[in-house]
């Protein structure tokens, strides 16, 4: 078949997806040893619609527009190795996995900041594997489609704990572990996101604290304990948030997690009997701060000099992967 104009062909119904990204409340790394880590997901979503070829002609590619950037490719299944930007893997490895042997396009949009620690590869990886999983079977099944999504996750991150294919799979707040995957109602008022804009690397962030986990085991371990420590306070007393942000932040800066900019900004908040932490890896990307009624230009007029892209504030606790009438 010649044809590469998609036009000409017959091509199925369009499925669409969405799914949230998320914010890590407190544990963040030591999920990655095991410990207990509370998540919430966000109203910050990314957005997958797959159209496949309704005949199947053994044409194995797939046209693939990234709607943000505008990034448009035609990828040749067979053509694509490692040397592959990671997302065009993830996608011929899912395209690969369930065998679709025919010509598809896939299309993505995303409110979720790139590499900001708000989970948007994870909520990517999730929608990916939903939307084929959709064209496959006419249904979701959350567990089947977290389970592969993890391994989407891995291509991304190594070895990543789970938690943020777990929270933009089944969406709302969870307390989380590699054993443990538990339902909460968890509402905090005054709660905002503040992107340092600062790139960071989740793969880098959780080597740089396995580095240390393993040259200072008895330390690290009692870190990881007290870290876990603030996620049952989280849980147990949300009214004492403030103080228990504090903590777990001192404790993610005695792994290596944070650097100047972000002591900087969070001891400004400080100052104004504010709270703040990492959420995510750290190292960069995104904060989280309690920040009372304070207005965003307030925040913003007590942090600046520093390096600020921007604050949200966002619904908590949101649906997770879900099918869409259309693509928005
Ligand atoms: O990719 P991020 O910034 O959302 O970080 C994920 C959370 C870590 O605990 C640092 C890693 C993991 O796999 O749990």
């Amino acid at each position: 078949m010649e044809c590469r104009s998609f036009c000409l062909l017959k091509m199925s119904q369009p499925i669409v997806v969405s799914s949230p990204g998320k914010l890590i409340l407190g544990g963040e790394h030591a999920v990655v040893y095991g410990k207990r880590a509370l998540v919430t997901s966000i109203g910050l979503r990314l957005y997958m619609q797959l159209i496949v070829n309704a005949e199947k002609m053994n044409q194995q590619s797939i046209d693939i527009h990234f709607q943000d950037t505008n990034r448009k490719e035609t990828i040749d299944i067979e053509l694509v190795n490692e040397s592959y930007p990671i997302e065009i893997q993830a996608i011929v490895f899912i395209y690969k996995h369930f065998q679709i042997n025919r010509s598809a396009q896939l299309t993505i949009r995303s409110d979720i900041p790139i590499g900001a620690g708000l989970g948007s590869s994870a909520a990517f990886s999730v929608c990916l594997v939903g939307c084929f999983y959709l064209w496959q079977n006419e249904k979701i099944d959350p567990d089947e489609i977290n389970q592969l999504a993890y391994q989407v996750e891995c291509l991304f991150h190594g070895t990543p704990s789970g938690i943020d294919n777990t929270i933009s799979t089944y969406g709302q707040s969870l307390v989380y572990s590699r054993q443990l995957r538990q339902h909460m109602e968890f509402h905090l008022k005054n709660l905002a996101i503040i992107d340092t804009g600062i790139p960071k690397s989740t793969k880098r962030m959780v080597e740089l604290v396995r580095l240390f986990v393993e040259a200072n085991r008895d330390e690290a371990e009692a870190i990881l304990n007290e870290i876990e420590k603030c996620v049952e306070t989280m849980i147990a007393h949300p009214e004492e948030m403030k103080d228990t942000f504090r903590r777990n932040q001192d404790l993610l800066k005695q792994l290596g997690v944070s650097n100047d900019a972000i002591d900087h900004i969070l001891a400004k908040l400080t100052e104004q009997n504010l709270s703040g932490k990492i959420t995510g890896a750290g190292g960069g990307g995104c904060l989280i701060a309690l920040i009372d009624s304070l207005t965003k230009e307030q925040v913003l007029e007590i942090l600046k000099g520093n390096s600020i892209k921007e604050i949200y504030f966002v619904e908590c606790g949101v649906e997770g992967l879900r099918q869409e009438e259309t693509f928005p």
